[in-house]
């Protein structure tokens, strides 16, 4: 008699990808990535506190207390809109913007607008942020598909909004992930869009060598004998493959929240490390759990963000805490050897 998984294509190694690589069947990720729970040295623990001091110092004589700040970290509870607006008369100024902003389909933090008002309300706060990022600054903007009457079902947002900011896009990432919705009438959708925009064509920040890919399918090849790959590995491409943050038992990520649209780390350390250095500015206008925020303070930048929801405000307030204890567990625990 056959074993079931003989006789099951999908449990079968001969058909399925998964188990003939011997692949785990499920990875929780930790409440944060080790490499965002590095120690700093004194020098520039310093700098930062100093520089955040800074920070929130103009912040306060501009849009007024936060709702909470810690070396590094800022917080407010409000409209990105109004916030936006007014930064945009101040001289603050930020290095780099990572953000996903509602997608207007209905979920559980947003009102949906007419179509042309959405497009029209992006447009407004993207210029906001254009207006408030400093000369050599970039904007990366996260967003997936939405319905349009008669027109289309998933229509990517990308298509509405890509030239309504005066911004320069200078590309468009795929961010591919494993398991999301199944759907029968069309094909299920596995992939998000990143827009990569900054504001000097020709000058910009790009650390390339911070995000390179070590995984180099001949990294022994030579030319001329010298090895033909960069020793920091390749260059990762504009398609990403990272999990998204999952929930469910067994399956749950531990680095989940309850927000139900959270960034996964990975994905915002990547964007960090590329497009900003030590000591620089990093803004979430939809900040949500604040996962840009534990990937800047994690990285060394300085973090503001805006979230209109008081309890989404809280979560991320929570997480932040847990994040610090779990590096200073970490950092603890590195010192023992
Ligand atoms: C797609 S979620 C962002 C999730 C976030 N990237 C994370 O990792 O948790 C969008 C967030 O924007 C917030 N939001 C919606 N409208 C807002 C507004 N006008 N000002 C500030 N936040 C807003 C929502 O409450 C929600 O938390």
């Amino acid at each position: 008699m056959q074993t079931e998984s003989k006789e099951r294509k999908i449990a079968n190694k001969y058909h399925n990808r998964y188990l003939t690589e011997d692949m785990e069947e499920h990875e929780a990720t930790k409440i944060a990535p080790m490499s965002l729970l590095q120690p700093f040295s004194n020098d520039l623990i310093q700098q930062i506190i100093s520089k955040y001091k800074e920070v929130e110092l103009s912040l306060r004589n501009t849009i007024g207390t936060p709702l909470y700040s810690d070396s590094g970290f800022i917080l407010y509870c409000g409209n990105s809109c109004e916030l936006l607006s007014r930064l945009e008369s101040s001289n603050f100024s930020t290095n780099l913007t990572v953000t996903s902003p509602p997608y207007n389909i209905g979920k559980e933090y947003e009102t949906p607008k007419a179509l042309n008002e959405y497009v029209n309300w992006c447009s407004s706060w993207m210029t906001h942020i254009y207006h408030i990022t400093k000369a050599h600054g970039s904007f990366w903007l996260n967003v997936g598909y939405l319905e349009v009457n008669d027109k289309g079902l998933c229509v990517p947002i990308p298509y509405l909004i890509w030239d309504k900011s005066p911004f320069y896009l200078l590309q468009e990432i795929v961010w591919k992930y494993g398991a999301g919705v199944t759907t029968k009438y069309r094909l299920s959708p596995r992939n998000e869009k990143w827009l990569f925009y900054i504001k000097n064509q020709s000058r910009y920040t790009f650390n390339l060598d911070e995000i390179r890919d070590p995984n180099v399918k001949y990294p022994n090849q030579k030319k001329n004998g010298k090895y033909r790959c960069n020793p920091f590995g390749k260059n990762p491409s504009d398609v990403w493959e990272f999990s998204k943050v999952t929930t469910g038992a067994n399956r749950s990520s531990k680095e989940r929240t309850d927000h139900p649209a959270q960034f996964p780390l990975q994905v915002v350390e990547r964007i960090v490390r590329v497009s900003s250095n030590k000591l620089e500015i990093v803004l979430d206008p939809f900040a949500g759990s604040c996962s840009a925020g534990i990937a800047a303070v994690g990285l060394g930048r300085i973090f503001l963000g805006f979230e209109i929801i008081p309890e989404y405000c809280e979560l991320a307030i929570k997480r932040y805490e847990r994040f610090k204890r779990e590096r200073d567990y970490a950092q603890k625990q590195l010192k023992l050897f």
